[in-house]
């Protein structure tokens, strides 16, 4: 486990369960949580372990993760890969979400065998999630999460950053992502009809001001 700053460490297996938890509460409703804390389990797993894997948590003073920040570089296709790795475990994982509902096979399907829409470039970096537990919420530790995420894709050769959040019914993470820095490039809907706001950071412009 490697300290990146007080309280920052890179993510090791031994925190994905503390992180299921935390994403569990901060995504209620989001795919991912619907396939539940099995597949999420593999998914943080592996995510740690693959080479362009970012995976940073935020550790209290008695080591529990309160927060975390994931993504990647090389962020095309970077899901289809993961799943193609570990196929097996994710398929049974998710057996119990598809009995709830088989149409996610569709999906699950096309992000094994599509390489996704995320944008392509080896001087990209993808931010997929970040979650701070509720009661260290307004503390600064998300900032200091996306500020330790910007300097690790810095190191990895990354001059753009890029993530992507819901329009609506979503202010205060809409505001906290530009408080950090980040410019809406583009917006577009998602096959399933969510309005999506396209955000972008250039690192080495951008870094120090975070
Ligand atoms: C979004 C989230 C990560 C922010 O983490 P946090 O630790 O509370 O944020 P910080 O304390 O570091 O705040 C950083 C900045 O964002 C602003 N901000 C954070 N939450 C805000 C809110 N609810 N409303 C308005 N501004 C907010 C802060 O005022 C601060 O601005 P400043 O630097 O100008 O003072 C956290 O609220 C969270 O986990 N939410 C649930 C999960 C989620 O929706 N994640 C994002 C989608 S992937």
């Amino acid at each position: 486990m490697k300290l990146i700053a007080p309280n920052l460490y890179s993510m090791g297996v031994q925190h994905t369960s503390a992180v299921v938890q935390l994403h569990l509460n901060s995504f209620q409703g989001f795919f991912l949580s619907f396939l539940g804390p099995s597949f999420l389990t593999i998914y943080y797993a592996a995510l740690c372990k693959a080479s362009e894997g970012i995976a940073i948590v935020y550790c209290n003073d008695n080591g529990i993760p309160a927060g975390f920040v994931v993504g990647s570089s090389n962020p095309r296709g970077f899901y289809s890969r993961l799943l193609k790795r570990e196929w097996l475990r994710f398929a049974i994982a998710s057996v119990g979400a598809m009995v709830r509902k088989p149409n996610i096979i569709v999906r699950l399907a096309r992000a094994v065998s599509h390489p996704g829409n995320n944008p392509v470039g080896e001087d990209v970096a993808g931010l997929f999630s970040v979650g701070v537990q509720p009661d260290f919420q307004g503390c600064g530790i998300g900032k200091q999460l996306i500020s330790a995420f910007l300097e690790e894709a810095a190191k990895r050769g990354c001059r753009r950053v890029f993530l992507t959040t819901d329009r609506d019914n979503n202010d205060a993470v809409n505001i906290f992502y530009q408080r950090c820095g980040f410019a809406i490039e583009r917006q577009y809907e998602t096959p399933e009809g969510r309005r999506m706001n396209e955000y972008w950071i250039s690192i080495n412009d951008e870094m120090n001001k975070v």
